[in-house]
């Protein structure tokens, strides 16, 4: 297992180059098992999440071509399950789930256990499902559905969850009828599957809105699409920009997608530019902000504890609530371990500025835990290890080379 060692006090400078986006990517390439035609993608980040929805696919049969893009093709699919192996690495393998009973009437899908950010119930995907007219049942800890026909439903999701409203979408462009999805995310992610799915054929509206039309259609098409960049990424390299007092310059990101972002970045002291497709970005000071997390078009709580590690430098004190997971504030007590100043009240922390942090082990416990303890190393005094490195694998393409192209020293080194 590996570990980031990085020498912290470095302003960070140069131009970066945003990947493709993991939370969009892995519902594209599932969305694949709707159609027998080959699919292409473009601008699949490679991350170990990408790999894992790839090995999860192949074991249905689906098969893979790397090249120019990603090629995909669903026509010889020889399974409907996904093992519990794979969905206990990556919640997001609850996608398969609409579209296998879309496709093949019958799927069955290993119920995600718990995870390290919150409960993460899936109930809202399998009522939606079962509103679409599919029998489910539970069995050894394995969700069993079965649908000779979806038909299309009317259905209103008590939380607009994403993978939610993905996995409802998907299965409601292959079912009999008009599926409206009220309470839906908004997230860009979900939106850019939609334009996916309407390439192959498929006919939805209001994605991006609150409240998605899905037509159900006998059969879609293969289609070619580019992966919207990742927001998140974006934001993370941001701070990594502002945290260190540095000025970076961002490629390939899309700030229509990051309004909240931007806007808090701003009122943390952040400059933040657009100049012409770039992104200039540069602090001299760090103010304390308060932030709230919510359902897109609100702050991301996948920004959460990145913001926190900025916020542990601000001017005075700052209040982070977290209103979508109930336990991801995992990151705080590493943070405290490096300087930080932070009581947890609730489901809120109060983040008291400190004039430094120092270098220190610590240990990451989720994905964006893990890059809130490399932006706080790269501020820091001295030398921080980040143990367990697999989390930051999951969605930060090449890490440490990019941050090394800004001037970081941070290497990668087996712990
Ligand atoms: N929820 C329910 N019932 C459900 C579904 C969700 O109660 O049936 C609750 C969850 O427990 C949570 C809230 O609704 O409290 C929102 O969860 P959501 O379902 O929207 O999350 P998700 O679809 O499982 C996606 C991202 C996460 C991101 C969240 C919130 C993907 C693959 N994952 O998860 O990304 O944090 O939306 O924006 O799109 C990450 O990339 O680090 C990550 C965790």
């Amino acid at each position: 297992m590996d570990k980031l060692v990085i020498k912290g006090g470095k302003p960070l400078r140069g131009e970066i180059a945003i990947s493709g986006a993991k939370n969009a990517a892995l519902p594209i390439i599932v969305a694949s098992l709707l159609t027998s035609d080959w699919n292409t993608y473009y601008n699949v980040p490679k991350l170990r999440d990408i790999f894992t929805i790839k090995r999860l696919l192949e074991n249905l049969g689906v098969e893979f071509e790397e090249g120019d893009g990603l090629r995909v093709n669903a026509s010889r699919l020889k399974g409907y399950m996904a093992p519990y192996d794979l969905v206990r690495t990556m919640r997001a393998s609850i996608l398969v789930l609409g579209p296998l009973i879309a496709r093949l009437g019958r799927a069955k899908v290993s119920l995600p256990g718990g995870c390290a950010i919150g409960a993460r119930p899936i109930d809202l995907h399998l009522k939606g499902l079962a509103q679409m007219g599919a029998k489910i049942s539970l069995d050894q800890g394995y969700i069993e559905a079965r649908a000779n026909c979806l038909k299309g439903a009317d259905i209103y999701l008590d939380i607009p969850t994403v993978t939610g409203t993905e996995n409802l979408m998907m299965a409601a462009t292959l079912a009999k009828g008009i599926t409206v999805i009220k309470n839906a995310a908004r997230e860009p992610e979900v939106e850019a599957l939609a334009n996916m799915l309407n390439r192959c054929g498929a006919k939805i509206e209001g994605a991006g809105t609150d409240t998605i039309f899905i037509e159900g259609k006998n059969g879609l098409s293969g289609t070619e699409f580019r992966i919207i960049p990742d927001r998140i990424e974006a934001g993370t390299y941001m701070i990594a920009a502002g945290i260190t007092g540095g000025e970076v310059i961002i490629k390939d990101c899309c700030l229509n997608h990051m309004q909240a972002i931007v806007d808090k970045l701003r009122d943390a002291g952040l400059i933040i530019e657009e100049r012409g497709r770039k992104v200039f970005v540069k602090a001299t000071s760090i103010h304390s902000t308060d932030v709230t997390t919510l359902p897109y078009p609100g702050f991301p709580t996948d920004m959460q504890a990145q913001f926190m590690a900025l916020m542990c430098l601000g001017d005075g004190v700052s209040v982070i609530t977290e209103r979508i997971f109930e336990n991801r504030f995992m990151h705080v007590l590493e943070l405290k371990r490096m300087g930080a100043d932070i009581k947890i009240d609730g489901s809120s922390a109060v983040v008291r500025g400190v004039s430094c942090l120092k270098g220190a082990p610590v240990m990451a416990s989720d994905l964006r835990a893990s890059a809130s303890l490399v932006l706080a190393g790269l501020a820091a005094r001295g030398v921080t290890e980040v143990y367990r490195v697999y989390h930051l694998d999951r969605g930060y393409e090449k890490i440490e080379v990019k941050l090394r192209a800004l001037g970081a020293e941070i290497e990668r080194v087996p712990a």
